[in-house]
C-alpha cells in the first residue's frame, strides 16, 4: 500500500504523514509551496500533472489519496463563499476525477458541520443540512463521491493536540486564558473532541482495510465546549470562573453555527478496532514548560 497526502504539511496531514513514515509506509505528501521535504507542490486548481506522473510511473494498483487539503477558516467560507467553493469544490472534485483515472482511492476529509446540530449523536444514515458555507461545500464534495463505488468520506470533529504552538481547540483555550481573556464557550455548542494524533491513525487504518462508504471518525467520547474548557483550565490550575456560557449571538459571529454535531461512531467501531484516547489521558501528557508563555503569566 502507497498513500498519496494531498495537503501533508496542515495540521492532520502532517500527523498522517509522520505516521506513515513511522509504520514504513510509502508516502507522498503535497503542499502548496512544495518548500518541505518530501512535498511536491501543488495548489488545488493547479494542473496535478506531477502528482499523476509520479503515481502512474510507480504503478501501484494499491494507493489511497487521502485529501486533507482545503480552506478550512468557517469564516473565510462564508466571506468570500464564491472563491472558497473553487477551490473546496470545483477544484477538489477536478483532482478527485484525475486521481480516480489512475485508479486512486480517494479518502476525503469531511466535518461535523454537515450537519444542522439541532439533534446531535448523528449516525451516519442521517439527513446532512448544513446551515453555513463551509457545511455546504463539505457536503457538495460528498454528494459527488456518493457515485463513485471505491472512494471513503471520514466525517470527523474538532481536533485538538497538545503542542501549544498549532492552532486547535486547546490552543484556541489555552491563549485566550494565558492572556487574561474570558474563555467564551457557546450554550450547548457540543462535538466529539478528538486528539489528531488518534485521527491520523485511524485514517491510516481505515486505508488499510480499504474501507468504503461515509464513516464518522471521531473520539466516543461527546463533550460541550464548556466542558472541554473546564478540563483544560482545571489543568492550567485556573479558576474555573475564566471559562463563561454565551449565547452565539454575543460572539458577533459572521455565520451560523451548528450547535450539537455530535457524532455516533459506532458504525467504524465495529469493522475498526481503533483506540481513542479520551481528553483527560492526553491533557494528562501535557507538561506545562515554565518557560512558554504559560510559565511566564504564572510568575508575573
Ligand atoms: N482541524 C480540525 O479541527 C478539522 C475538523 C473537521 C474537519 N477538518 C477538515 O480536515 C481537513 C484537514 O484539516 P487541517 O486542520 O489539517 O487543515 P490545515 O491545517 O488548514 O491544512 C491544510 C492543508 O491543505 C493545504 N492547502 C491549503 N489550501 C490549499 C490549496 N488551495 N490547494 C492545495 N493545498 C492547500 C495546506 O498546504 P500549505 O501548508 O502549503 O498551506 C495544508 O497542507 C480539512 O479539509 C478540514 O476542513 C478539520
Amino acid at each position: 500500500m502507497k498513500i498519496l497526502i494531498i495537503g501533508s504539511t496542515g495540521f492532520i496531514g502532517t500527523y498522517i504523514y509522520n505516521q506513515c513514515v513511522a509504520q514504513g509506509i510509502p508516502a507522498l505528501g503535497t503542499s502548496t509551496k512544495g518548500e518541505e521535504s518530501n512535498t511536491i507542490k501543488y495548489r488545488l486548481g493547479d494542473d496535478p500533472g506531477e502528482i499523476i506522473k509520479i503515481i502512474t510511473s510507480e504503478k501501484d494498483d494499491n494507493l489511497s489519496a487521502i485529501i486533507t487539503a482545503s480552506i478550512s477558516k468557517i469564516s473565510e467560507c462564508e466571506i468570500n463563499a464564491k472563491e472558497t467553493r473553487k477551490v473546496n469544490v470545483e477544484d477538489t472534485v477536478e483532482l478527485i476525477n484525475h486521481l480516480v483515472d489512475t485508479r486512486a482511492r480517494i479518502i476525503f476529509l469531511s466535518s461535523d458541520a454537515v450537519f444542522d446540530g439541532i439533534k446531535g449523536n448523528y449516525k451516519e444514515i442521517d439527513d446532512i443540512n448544513p446551515i453555513n458555507e463551509y457545511g455546504r461545500q463539505k457536503a457538495e464534495v460528498e454528494e459527488y463521491l456518493k457515485n463513485l463505488s471505491d472512494s471513503l468520506v471520514l466525517r470527523i470533529s474538532k481536533q485538538y493536540d497538545i503542542d501549544i504552538k498549532k492552532r486547535h481547540l486547546i490552543s484556541d483555550i489555552y491563549n485566550q486564558a494565558q492572556s487574561n481573556q474570558r474563555v467564551k464557550c457557546i450554550k450547548g455548542m457540543c462535538f466529539n473532541p478528538t486528539y489528531v494524533a488518534d485521527t491520523a491513525s485511524g485514517i491510516i487504518e481505515c486505508c488499510k482495510r480499504g474501507l468504503s462508504g461515509i464513516y464518522h471518525l471521531a473520539s466516543p467520547c461527546s463533550m460541550s465546549r464548556y466542558d472541554a474548557a473546564i478540563k483544560v483550565v482545571d489543568k492550567l490550575d485556573m479558576p474555573k470562573e475564566i471559562v463563561e456560557c454565551v449565547e452565539p449571538e454575543e460572539l458577533n459571529l459572521t455565520y451560523r453555527i451548528p450547535l450539537n454535531t455530535s457524532m455516533d461512531v459506532s458504525k467504524l467501531k465495529a469493522v475498526l478496532k481503533h483506540d481513542f484516547k479520551t481528553m483527560d489521558e492526553v491533557l494528562s501528557e501535557w507538561h506545562i514548560d515554565s518557560h512558554d508563555s504559560y510559565g511566564e503569566y504564572k510568575n508575573r
